[in-house]
């Protein structure tokens, strides 16, 4: 498809691809590499919108119009999008498909343009992208081909988003959610992407809730993905795993000789998040003498590395998540009131996937579908009416989590293109675990642990922290008892 000697789109945004940036974030990079490639004055990328087959633009360099969106056939990029061949229009004055209908809203002069169709590795056509304007002279054929290629690694690069087509249907993309690889449209999950919208363009402590599985962690991405500190770090410290004695020095570095062992100064993670974010999860596992030191760092940005005197200063903005009940921690005098208060300015929920609907369960059964059988070469392509039916049924405790693996399981051991019912590891399906609720007598202890605690972990979407909560052991022991 593409060629390796072509100037390269994917190349300019494959630091972008693998974030929660924007999705207009996304492609208004790709067009401003494509405009600049093709010596154009502006350029426009349309996309296919698989439900009403009208073409939207997700980005145009139109200061004055917010969004362009054509029905069927109207217009070149309409006519591209129906016949799926390149055009160069060299005065688009005289060509019977233009639609002066934009110039006109816009006062913007159209005097040629270069349009060609983005189709995905099976030939399916997602949308249309046109240049305007050669800056000199005429689009030639060479600047055709150009596009054309350019247009591949478009393609390329929308597979890598959650703009993906609905099901096996042959045309267009499936306009969802304005974030990269965040999947969801049901009323929770859009009022939950405003609120990490306005998050992102403040500095303001966040504190992301949500049961475990539900998305947290890509939550923290997103509002660190399009904030202002987006070229810095965004360092990830979980609270649960780091061993007690060393979270100190974990976070907040320490000077040589300030414990055995310490022959070095070592800088914290409130250092190295220095210009970026640091996203302090499961927060409610933080011990005690610790969430002072947070404290004052959120209200003076400033501390000592253990063991050190000198006061250091850093910019960081801090991202907390949590599955625990913190007002509870803070009852039992666990977890400190003015910290809490700190850390909450603004305060996000992320939903449980029950809560969610049917809608979301299924996009996102599709989506993980569509992903796992690419990364693992299979050719499942849809689920059964069967198989939907009954994952909108279970009551998912493990989250989206618990979902990702079951999807990702029925791919692996998928023959053909559709996904079956019996092909999917959940309780009261064929393809689950043998449910041994009723133990014989004399069934050997250990193996009833054994198998109890498989099940758990299981039912957890493979959450060992949630899993061990519910067993009522440590994550350690679990972790001890697994192997
Ligand atoms: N809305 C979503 N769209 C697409 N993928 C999602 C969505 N929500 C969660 N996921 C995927 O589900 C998995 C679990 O998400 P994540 O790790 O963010 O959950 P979490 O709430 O942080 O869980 P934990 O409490 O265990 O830390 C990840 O692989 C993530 O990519
Ligand atoms: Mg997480």
């Amino acid at each position: 498809m593409s060629s390796s000697e072509n100037p390269s789109v994917l190349h300019s945004v494959a630091d972008m691809l693998s974030k929660q940036v924007t999705k207009d974030r996304l492609l208004r990079a790709m067009v401003d590499r494509v405009v600049e490639e093709l010596d154009a004055e502006r350029g426009t990328l349309y996309l296919i919108d698989a439900i009403t087959g009208e073409l939207t633009s997700r980005v145009a360099h139109l200061p004055e119009l917010k969004e362009i969106r054509l029905p069927p056939g109207q217009g070149v990029a309409g006519h591209v999008a129906e016949t799926g061949k390149s055009v160069v229009v060299p005065d688009a004055s005289s060509d019977s498909h233009f639609f002066p209908g934009i110039d006109k809203a816009t006062g913007y002069k159209t005097r040629n343009m270069l349009v060609v169709p983005i189709r995905d590795d099976e030939d399916a056509i997602r949308g249309v992208l046109q240049v305007l304007n050669r800056k000199q002279g005429n689009f030639t054929d060479q600047d055709k081909l150009l596009l054309d290629s350019l247009a591949d690694q478009v393609a390329q690069a929308l597979e890598l988003t959650s703009l993906r087509p609905i099901g096996d249907r042959a045309r267009g993309v499936l306009v969802d959610g304005p974030f990269n690889n965040i999947i969801g449209e049901c009323r929770l999950m859009t009022d939950l992407y405003d609120r990490i919208l306005a998050a992102a363009t403040t500095d303001v402590t966040v504190l992301i809730r949500g049961d475990s599985g539900t998305g947290k962690t890509l939550v923290a991405r997103a509002i660190h993905d399009n904030s202002e500190r987006h070229d810095g770090p965004m360092v990830h410290v979980d609270c649960t795993t780091l061993p007690a004695g060393l979270i100190e020095s974990e976070l907040f570095g320490h000077e040589r000789g300030a414990f055995t062992g310490a022959d070095r100064r070592v800088q914290g993670k409130f250092e190295l998040a220095d210009g970026g974010t640091l996203f302090l999860d499961e927060i409610g596992d933080l011990p005690l003498p610790l969430q002072g030191k947070l404290l004052r760092f959120l209200q003076e940005h400033a501390f000592e590395r253990l063991g050190g005197r000198q006061t250091i200063k850093t910019d960081v903005r801090v991202v907390s998540a949590t599955n625990a009940n913190l007002e509870e921690k803070v009852a039992q005098g666990l977890f400190r009131q003015d910290l809490y208060y700190r850390l909450r300015v603004l305060e996000l929920t992320v939903p449980p996937l029950k809560d969610r609907g049917p809608k979301d369960i299924e996009r996102l059964a599709e989506h993980f579908l569509d992903q796992y059988a690419r990364r693992h070469r299979r050719k499942a392509r849809r689920l059964s009416r069967e198989a939907l039916a009954r994952l909108v049924t279970h009551d998912w405790p493990g989250n989206v989590r618990e979902l990702e693996h079951c999807i990702q399981s029925a791919v692996v051991l998928s023959k053909g293109t559709t996904i079956d019912q019996d092909q999917l590891s959940l309780p009261g399906t064929a393809g689950s675990s043998p449910a041994k609720s009723g133990y014989l007598p004399g069934t050997p202890l250990a193996e009833v642990e054994r198998d109890h605690i498989q099940r758990t972990v299981e039912s957890c979407g493979g959450n060992r922290t949630e899993a061990a909560r519910k067993l009522g052991i440590g994550r350690n022991t679990l972790a001890r008892k697994l192997k």
